[in-house]
């Protein structure tokens, strides 16, 4: 079959790698793609514009259209698509409200017991000054809306709370996604995330990663959209079970109930705390970096399991005992106003069976590539286990570099200290 993907960074990138290698795959195309892209052909055409990549999807044969980012979802892209007939893995607009609204997604979790930190929703600083008694430091304010990754605030006393209140209501910062917010009480543990793949009626769940979400090394420095993932994460079977019973099961419940037409990915965003595990936030796609190393961990066709789900049926997937670690090299300034631009020295298409890079903000100018977004090359190592995953990411991270560059030096640390 012939595929179309809907984005352009290193989550694309990973796709459209592991559909290179699905049988059932005979050409991809790609809106807008990455010029790293293997075998794809990427149209220039605008995320927002349904119609276009409809006629698209068609005038290619495309059986199939992976949709990638949150924004064309939230937007109905998956509606208009299926509407003319094509299959579309992504939910439809009213359940890519779990992830475009915070506030809908706590109700939600709220109406169907899936367990998640206390909160209030507050959209002035006045609420949010009346709000604070009832919570601990640290205070978590959320906006409501999508913010690519800028939209949580940890503040570690009320003044840091106010301010952060004032920059979302006040100066609007955020503009509309800042309209409202939920204040939530912080939840200390450990973080992972889970991803199921699902037709809203029925799931098949994904290994366990982890992300990085500070800039720095021992998450420290602000949050970004993610500096490394390793996978599998292990945790115990019985907090594994505790998950399957009290966060999957009854958010998949919910996606029925709630009649969306949802054939995509949930990925929820967990902490595991002393109470168990609670809900951070759902996503409904897949995360990034997080599919960086999970499509590799997957033995089977990538291209059928994806039209499967579409379809509204659930594949089987089989996973291969091997692990994967993905270290995000950023641009100087990230996550501020990443310098753009700046040429990238070394081997950015170096490329092997076990260790690669997955591009994720690149150009290419004058046959040079260079930095071109925030977060600019994914270096991915797989290995027969976690530590020698992670030693041929960095081994991998080694081949390029440019002025200003960042990465942290302790993705899958942590991970080795819960896993072993
Ligand atoms: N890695 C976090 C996210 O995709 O939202």
């Amino acid at each position: 079959m012939n595929v179309l993907v809907v984005g352009k960074g290193g989550r694309e990138h990973a796709i459209v790698r592991a559909l290179n290698i699905s049988p059932s795959v005979q050409s991809i195309h790609a809106v807008p793609g990455n010029p790293a892209m293997e075998n794809t052909q990427c149209h220039d055409l605008s995320v927002a514009d349904g119609a276009g990549i409809a006629k698209l999807a068609k005038d290619n044969d495309c059986q199939l259209v992976i949709v990638g980012p949150e924004d064309p979802l939230a937007a109905g892209l998956a509606d208009t698509l299926r509407a003319e007939g094509l299959f579309v893995f992504g939910p439809d607009q009213a359940g890519a409200r779990l992830e475009a609204s915070k506030v809908a997604a706590k109700e939600f979790m709220k109406k169907y017991s899936v367990p998640t930190s206390n909160y209030q929703r507050v959209a002035s600083v006045d609420e949010v000054e009346k709000a604070m008694p009832n919570f601990t430091p640290p205070y978590v304010l959320k906006a409501d809306g999508l913010a690519a990754g800028k939209g949580v605030f940890i503040c570690q006393n009320q003044e840091e709370l106010l301010q952060a209140a004032r920059e979302l209501f006040e100066q609007k910062t955020l503009g509309s996604a800042g309209d409202e917010a939920i204040l939530e009480q912080f939840q200390p543990g450990y973080e992972i995330s889970y991803f199921v793949l699902t037709n809203g009626e029925d799931f098949c769940s994904l290994p366990l990663a982890q992300d990085h979400k500070r800039l720095r090394d021992n998450d420290q420095g602000p949050n970004t959209g993610g500096m490394g993932t390793v996978a599998p994460m292990r945790i115990p079977a019985v907090m594994e079970d505790q998950i399957l019973q009290e966060v999957v099961k009854p958010t998949v419940q919910g996606l029925k109930r709630e009649g969306f037409v949802y054939r995509g990915v949930v990925f929820i965003g967990l902490m595991i705390t002393d109470q168990g595990p609670k809900v951070i936030e759902y996503n409904i796609r897949f995360g990034d970096p997080e599919t960086q190393v999970l499509l590799p961990l997957m033995s089977g066709d990538w291209g059928e399991a994806f039209l499967k789900i579409a379809k509204g049926a659930i594949p089987k997937l089989t996973w291969s005992s091997e692990a994967a670690a993905c270290v995000v090299i950023a641009a100087e300034n990230y996550p501020g106003s990443p310098v753009k631009g700046v040429a990238i020295q070394g081997e950015p298409l170096a490329s092997g069976d076990n260790q690669y890079f997955l591009h994720a903000g690149t150009a290419l100018s004058h046959d040079t590539w260079v930095t071109a977004g925030g977060r600019v090359l994914n270096a991915i190592g797989r290995g027969s286990h976690l530590k020698e995953a992670i030693e041929r990411a960095y081994d991998q991270a080694k081949k390029v570099s440019w002025p200003g560059m960042q990465l942290r030096s302790d993705i899958g640390k942590k991970a080795l200290k819960i896993t072993s």
